[in-house]
């Protein structure tokens, strides 16, 4: 399996790549954790990504093509992978165009969901991730179960820096100006699934599943 998942901040793209991965066995590519994980390590790439991230705008798209042909090259990306946060921008989409054909693969399909602003600003405040093994949570639709501790591994979990009201408004814009022109494209190439992202995380991995054509699986 090949596919991109796209969809503004807090759209579940995360949550719904790690439960691909699992059934599926593909790699999940998050740009956005490779650039935390960057950032925690104060690495030149991370240093450079942080002021950016907190602002909530885009990293440059040489640096974040470059950064995913090599994630792609990857031995555990061989059987499939999942991209949860590229391409961004239609420049981003070209060159993973160009790593696919480099590489003799294309995608299998695009998919794009959809959550009402409100919605997201719900979902965003709420979040809290694991600084250990990156399991995502909500405080009140998937509260962990010890406050501030992850189930899965004891890790402690953190709010992002980005999740403050006025960086989640900031990052939509961004989507609306930059990323949201992704839909049509890949509408036009025949690869786009559309996903209604507001349910249960149950409800929305079913209807990605009935896309794919995967149900009952
Ligand atoms: P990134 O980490 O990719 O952030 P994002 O795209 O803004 O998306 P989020 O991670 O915020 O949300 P999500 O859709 O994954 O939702 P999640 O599953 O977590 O990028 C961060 C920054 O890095 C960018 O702003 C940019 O600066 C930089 N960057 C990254 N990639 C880049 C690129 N390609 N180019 C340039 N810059 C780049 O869910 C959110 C919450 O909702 C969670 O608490 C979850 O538990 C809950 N939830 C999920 N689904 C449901 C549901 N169905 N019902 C109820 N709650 C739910």
């Amino acid at each position: 399996m090949r596919v991109l998942l796209l969809g503004p901040p807090g759209a579940g793209k995360g949550t719904q790549a790690k439960l691909l991965k699992e059934q599926f066995g593909a790699c999940q590519v998050s740009t956005g954790d490779i650039l935390r994980r960057a950032a925690a390590e104060r690495s030149p790439l991370g240093e450079k990504a942080a002021a950016l991230m907190a602002k909530g705008e885009l990293v440059p798209d040489g640096l974040m093509i470059d950064l995913v042909a090599e994630r792609l090259r990857g031995d555990d990306c061989l059987a499939g992978f999942i991209l949860d946060g590229f391409p961004r921008t239609l420049d981003q989409a070209e060159g993973l165009e160009a790593i696919l054909e480099a590489m003799g693969s294309g995608l299998d399909c695009v998919f794009s969901i959809w959550v009402p602003h409100n919605v997201i600003i719900l979902r965003l405040e709420g979040r809290r991730s694991c600084k250990t093994c990156g399991a995502l949570y909500h405080l009140v639709s998937q509260p962990p179960r010890r406050i501030g501790v992850c189930d899965r591994c004891g890790g402690e979990l953190y709010q992002r820096e980005d999740d403050r009201v006025e960086t989640i408004r900031a990052r939509l814009r961004v989507y609306e100006a930059q990323t949201a022109p992704l839909v049509d494209y890949y509408r036009k190439k025949g690869l786009l699934k559309e996903i209604d992202g507001v349910g249960s995380v149950e409800e929305i991995r079913c209807r990605m599943l009935l896309a794919l054509g995967e149900v009952g699986t």
